[in-house]
């Protein structure tokens, strides 16, 4: 049964586009399991570049089915003008599929995103503004709109009726806005709905049924381990489970059926938005990694912060992920520096402590214990074997190796779709 799940080992924008993208040739379906439009994917296909925020980059493989799993919420307007881009440039996106159970992203749930986290003030999350968090808490609160919601009217009229009823007071009385009118929405969701009708399935059914018949099937995380709801810096996060464990409840897949699990690793380490970050750097090698690595982000266009590798990091996305395999990413934006500290260990209080707390105050006190490791100044984006980079660049990413606590199967040297050493095939 091959089927992998493909997900960040630290914050997000590890470069998961081109791991994916790298794969799709080969694999039959590429399915989205949590998330929203609050996801960035650069794929870089020869001469052109694409920035996905809510399809799966699957897309961009003429042969694969993109799907987009029950987890995901869905901002309509967002995916229509994604898909119209693509469509503009020439890619065929007719093999779509959409589950009927997966969550929308209506307006109001963009307002209340918007304005909550500006009445949060310098407690805010430093969230997208897309909707995503305050979608998940309709979902969790029987109050959402999913996809199969827009095929009736009556049930979606009833629905938007009765949120916005709770929105409203919200919105006149604690946020100081405008109440919203119901039946605009509702009108704008059935056209929305009837836009993208062709697109919805249940895709619970013909991902286990494309399983049975030993179709490759990839699951395809977005944000990171980190910015997991469960198992990452809460309440720096993002709304749903970026984690292994998602692709199963995200899709309907159980856990028996997935045979690999991949982490996109960092050669360094970055994060967006508010929370800890123990390596973060605010000094000139902070600045090169962010113009080197192009740390902007795709969906928001804020800079990235940027920091050195973190190893317990690794470790502990190897441990709540199950991960049988990293894909190391950027490691050509290292080149240059003449020794390179990765994080082995913390001090916490006085202490040294070899782990990720999972306590969130120490995890805020947690100061990097570093090691220096020799630099390299080769050019080694043409490298197309382990052998080709030069010393130093091997003895890094084995040492990264040996405290991940996973192999590390392939090497990305460059943004193109062929600067990738791979070491062992995933399929
Ligand atoms: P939200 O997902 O928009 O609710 O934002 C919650 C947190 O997750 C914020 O710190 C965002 O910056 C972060 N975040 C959301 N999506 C991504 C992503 O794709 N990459 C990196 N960070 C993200």
């Amino acid at each position: 049964m091959p089927a992998l799940v493909l997900l960040g080992a630290q914050w997000g924008d590890e470069g998961k586009g081109k791991a994916t993208d790298l794969l799709g040739g080969s694999v039959d379906y590429v399915v989205r399991y949590q998330g929203g439009n609050n996801a960035g994917h650069t794929v870089v296909v020869g001469d052109q570049k694409y920035a996905l925020h809510l399809l799966p980059s699957g897309i961009l493989s003429p042969d694969c089915v993109p799907v987009i799993g029950n987890g995901v919420v869905v901002d309509p307007s967002v995916l229509l003008s994604e898909l119209s881009g693509l469509n503009e440039r020439g890619v065929d996106t007719s093999k779509l599929l959409i589950s009927g159970n997966a969550h929308i992203i209506t307006p109001y749930n963009v307002t209340v995103d918007k304005v909550g986290e500006r009445f949060l003030g310098k407690r805010k999350i430093g969230t997208t503004g897309r909707g995503i968090g305050p979608t998940y808490a309709d979902k969790i609160n029987r109050t959402g709109i999913r996809v199969q919601d827009l095929y009736d009217e009556s049930i979606l009229k009833q629905k938007v009726e009765a949120a916005l009823e709770q929105k409203n007071q919200l919105l006149t009385k604690v946020f100081n806005r405008r109440a919203i009118e119901a039946e605009q929405i509702v009108e704008q969701l059935l056209e929305h709905g009837e836009n993208i009708k062709s697109y919805v399935a249940d895709t619970t059914l013909i991902l286990n049924d494309a399983l049975d018949e030993d179709k490759v099937v990839l699951f395809e995380g977005g944000q990171g381990t980190l910015l997991d709801v469960d198992h990452g810096t809460y309440p720096f996060v993002t709304s749903s489970n970026p984690t292994a464990g998602g692709a199963c409840t995200g899709t309907g897949v159980g856990p028996t059926k997935i045979s690999r699990v991949i982490g996109i690793l960092k050669a360094y380490t970055t994060r967006v938005g508010a929370g800890p970050f123990p390596t973060e750097l605010f000094d000139d090698d902070g600045e090169a990694l962010r113009t080197i690595g192009g740390e902007r982000g795709v969906t928001t266009g804020r800079d990235r912060r940027c920091g050195w590798f973190d190893a317990p990091i690794a470790r502990y996305a190897t441990r709540v992920n199950g991960l049988t395999d990293f894909f190391l990413t950027k490691l050509d934006v290292l080149t240059g520096w003449e020794q390179i500290p990765v994080c082995v260990a913390y001090e916490i209080d006085g202490k040294r402590v070899e782990e990720l707390p999972y306590n969130q105050t120490d995890f805020h006190h947690a100061k990097p214990v570093y090691e220096m490791l020799p630099g390299w100044s080769e050019d080694i984006t043409k490298a197309k074997t382990f052998e080709d980079l030069p010393k130093n660049a091997q003895g890094y990413v084995k040492a990264l190796e040996e405290m991940s606590g996973a192999p590390i199967s392939a090497i990305g040297v460059g943004p193109g779709r062929d600067e990738t050493i791979e070491i062992n095939s995933f399929i």
